[in-house]
């Protein structure tokens, strides 16, 4: 079975590499220090993942230092990284990923009833209030709303046309295990720091998102998705389209309770939306050419669309490249 240290050193291959350096090199010194993996062990399974536990070593107050310099303040501040760690849960919530979204919101006529299952403090349940700039091989395609957006989210988007309208969205609401709420500061504070140290751009597309979503507040219902899935639905206008979605989330549920999951909303009569990772459902990964982008896979009723970037940074249509 895999070690802590294992998993420390493939998450900073596949997932921190290139990506932030910081964290990269953070996860491969925590692999190579048996003190640190030692205490890391000392967590519940379910608490030591690097980006919980390095966001929790930065609300502890490790400086934002190589590993070889930081490592005394790790083991140093440890015992505030354990409290943090236990009582918080890794819940990023990505705007941008409106921007990979948008392309199939936009492709469904008519009033929209949206319902995001894992919505952390609900940003992406106000993709008409954004604004998008769309890179393409042709140039650069913006679209905002009426009166403009005070948040603008830019993806690269090859083999699709950019969107040219915005959804009419008459209803939304989020499930989550736990819901933020961002005019609670520590909720944003909390969020903010779930961002990774170089990412200053994705802290500015919280702040002006978060401001959006404080001004009408989402429906937020806290409960397990399986468990309260079908009674939030039932709440949706029944003349709009109920559209469901979720990005990176169905990653924290068992095999079976994503099956339980995918079968209810299966019988439901919601478009259903995936942006999961490629080894969380794989009767959709299964349909993938064998080459793809290293992204998550976009599905629009368990059938691939598009490889996108894991926080929203490019679409890539399949059978584009
Ligand atoms: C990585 S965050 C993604 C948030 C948001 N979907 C986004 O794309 O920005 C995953 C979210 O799923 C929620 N979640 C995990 N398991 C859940 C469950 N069984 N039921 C409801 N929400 C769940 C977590 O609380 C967390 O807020």
């Amino acid at each position: 079975m895999a070690t802590t240290g294992d998993k420390y050193r493939v998450w900073a291959d596949v997932e921190a590499r290139g990506v932030s350096d910081l964290y990269f090199d953070w996860a491969i010194g925590v692999a190579a220090d048996e003190d640190l993996l030692e205490l890391v062990d000392e967590l519940p399974a379910v608490k030591r993942q690097p980006n919980l536990v390095f966001a929790s070593a930065r609300v502890a107050g490790v400086p934002l230092l190589p590993y070889r310099q930081a490592r005394a303040e790790f083991i140093a501040r440890w015992g505030t990284i354990r409290e943090v760690a236990l009582g918080h849960a890794t819940r990023t919530n990505e705007a941008r990923r409106c921007a990979v979204l948008l392309p199939e919101f936009a492709n469904i006529a008519g009033p929209i009833a949206l319902l995001e299952v894992g919505a952390s403090a609900g940003l992406c349940l106000y993709p008409d209030r954004y604004a998008y700039r769309f890179v393409t091989d042709s140039g650069t395609h913006q679209l905002q709303p009426v009166g403009g957006s005070s948040v603008v989210l830019e993806t690269v988007l090859r083999g699709r046309a950019a969107p040219t309208r915005l959804p009419e969205i008459v209803w939304r609401a989020g499930i989550d295990l736990n819901p933020l709420d961002v005019r609670e500061p520590a909720s944003l504070e909390w969020l903010e720091t779930l961002i990774w140290p170089e990412h200053d751009e994705r802290r500015r597309d919280l702040r002006a998102a978060a401001s959006v979503v404080a001004a009408e507040p989402p429906l937020l219902v806290a409960g397990d998705l399986n468990e309260v899935f079908e009674d939030v639905a039932t709440l949706a206008p029944a003349d709009a389209t109920l559209v469901v979605f979720h990005s990176s989330v169905l990653v924290y549920l068992t095999p079976d309770a994503r099956a339980s999951f995918i079968r209810t909303v299966r019988a439901s009569r919601a478009v259903w939306i995936s942006n999961e990772g490629k080894s969380v459902l794989p009767e959709i990964t299964q349909q993938l050419p064998s080459v793809t982008d290293n992204g998550t896979v976009l599905a629009v009723d368990g059938a691939p669309v598009a490889i996108v970037g894991p926080h929203g940074q490019y679409f890539s249509a399949l059978g584009s490249s």
